[in-house]
C-alpha cells in the first residue's frame, strides 16, 4: 500500500513538473504579446499634438441658409444639420422641384414625410452635410 501511495505521489510530482515547465515555456513565448497588448499604443507625442487640425464643425444660422434658396446654391436644414443640396437638385429621383422646395428653409418635415429617415436616404444626405444649425 505504501508503495502504491509513493507511485501516485511520484506521478503527481512528474505531472506537476511537466505542467509547470510547459506553462513557463509558453508564458515566456507569449509574454511579449501580452505586454504589447497591455501597453497603450500610439502614445500621443508632442509632434502628434502639434499636427492636430481643428475639427470644429461649421455652424450656419437660419439667415445664412435662407440666402441659398435656389438651384444656383441650395442649402437646407434637416434635423438641425445643414446640407448643401445644390448638386443633388438634378440628381433627385423624386424630381428637382421637390429639392428646390426645401432650399433656404428647414426641410426636415418634408424629407421625413417621404423618406422617414431611412438608411439609404440618410446615407445620401450625409454626403452633402456642411455643418450644424447654430442655436
Ligand atoms: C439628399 C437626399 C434626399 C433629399 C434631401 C430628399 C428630399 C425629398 C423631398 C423634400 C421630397 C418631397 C416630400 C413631400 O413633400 O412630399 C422628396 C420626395 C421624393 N423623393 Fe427624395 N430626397 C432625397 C433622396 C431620395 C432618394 C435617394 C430617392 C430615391 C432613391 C428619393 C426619391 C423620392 C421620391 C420618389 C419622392 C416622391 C416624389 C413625388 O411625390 O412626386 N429621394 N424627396
Amino acid at each position: 500500500m505504501k508503495k502504491f501511495i509513493l507511485i501516485i505521489l511520484g506521478i503527481i510530482a512528474v505531472v506537476g513538473i511537466v505542467g509547470a515547465s510547459w506553462y513557463y515555456i509558453n508564458f515566456q513565448k507569449y509574454a511579449p504579446d501580452v505586454y504589447v497588448t497591455d501597453t497603450p499604443s500610439g502614445q500621443i507625442t508632442t509632434d502628434t499634438v502639434n499636427e492636430t487640425v481643428s475639427t470644429t464643425t461649421p455652424t450656419y444660422s437660419m439667415v445664412d441658409v435662407a440666402t441659398h434658396k435656389d438651384a444656383t446654391s441650395c442649402y437646407s436644414i434637416i434635423s438641425d444639420s445643414v446640407y448643401d443640396l445644390t448638386m443633388w437638385v438634378n440628381l433627385h429621383p423624386g424630381g428637382k422641384d421637390k429639392i428646390l422646395s426645401i432650399c433656404g428653409i428647414d426641410g426636415t418635415e418634408r424629407f421625413m414625410k417621404k423618406h422617414k429617415g431611412g438608411e439609404k436616404f440618410m446615407d445620401i444626405l450625409t454626403r452633402y452635410k456642411i455643418g450644424e444649425l447654430s442655436q
